[in-house]
């Protein structure tokens, strides 16, 4: 199939908690500005305004509950839903490049997790969530836990129900995103990202310059 050349492209960034995934973001659209193109920077969960509601409410869910995996899941396509049709859709048809901080696969990953929701489930649930609008390129980063534990320690904010989970729980997440790269390999990109920030950029960055040059925008 012949790429829309007038759309603008889809890039996601997936991996774990202190990978670098935001520090990248932020280069890269630096970089993509630099080159011309109008970039949308957004995240999962969230990207709008109702999205952001469900992001609270499944991060840090009131009185201390917990969603099951399911309710999860659901909770990230509902917010997901929107996000694509209020935000990323509107942009990539108005041309511009959207680069989102987690995305569909993050909840294949996180929601499969141990005693999760069944992978066909999940599958089938971003199909018709997704149609269309499968990222053009997701890149994943990875780095063993013991080089994330103090990137994850030095992040502002409270903690969140996902990172205050055991290091089984995240070593099984950075496996599902390794499996993720291998059964996906034209779509993703497994990135070292035990390297200093400013080489996991010029390395994203690879991969980027191959979708402007797609488009005749090669820098
Ligand atoms: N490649 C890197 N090497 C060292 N520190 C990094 C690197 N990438 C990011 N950091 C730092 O680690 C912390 C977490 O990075 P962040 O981009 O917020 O990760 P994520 O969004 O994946 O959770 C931040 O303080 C950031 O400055
Ligand atoms: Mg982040």
């Amino acid at each position: 199939m012949m790429a829309d050349i007038s759309r603008g492209r889809f890039i996601t960034l997936e991996g774990g908690e202190g990978t670098g995934k935001s520090t990248l973001q932020h280069a890269l659209a630096e970089r993509l500005a630099a080159n011309g193109i109008e970039v949308v920077e957004t995240r999962e969960p969230g990207g709008t305004p109702l999205a952001e509601s469900v992001r609270e409410l499944a991060l840090h869910p009131p009185r201390s509950e917990a969603w099951s995996p399911m309710a999860e899941a659901l909770l990230m396509n509902a917010a997901r839903s929107d996000h694509l049709d209020k935000l990323i859709r509107p942009a990539l048809a108005a041309g511009k490049w959207v680069i989102c901080d987690r995305f569909a696969d993050s909840t294949r990953v996180y929601q499969s997790v141990g005693a999760g929701v069944p992978m066909d489930f999940l599958k089938a649930m971003e199909r018709s969530v997704l149609a269309q609008d499968v990222p053009d390129l997701t890149l994943v980063l990875d780095a063993p836990l013991d080089a994330t534990a103090g990137r994850r320690k030095s992040r502002p904010g409270a903690s969140d129900a996902f990172e205050v989970r055991p290091d089984d729980f995240h070593q099984a997440v950075r496996t599902g995103f390794i499996e993720l790269v291998r059964t996906e390999p034209a779509r993703c990109r497994l990135l070292d990202a035990s390297r200093p920030a400013d080489e996991v950029a010029d390395a994203a960055w690879t991969e980027l310059d191959r979708l402007l040059a797609a488009r005749g925008q090669g820098a």
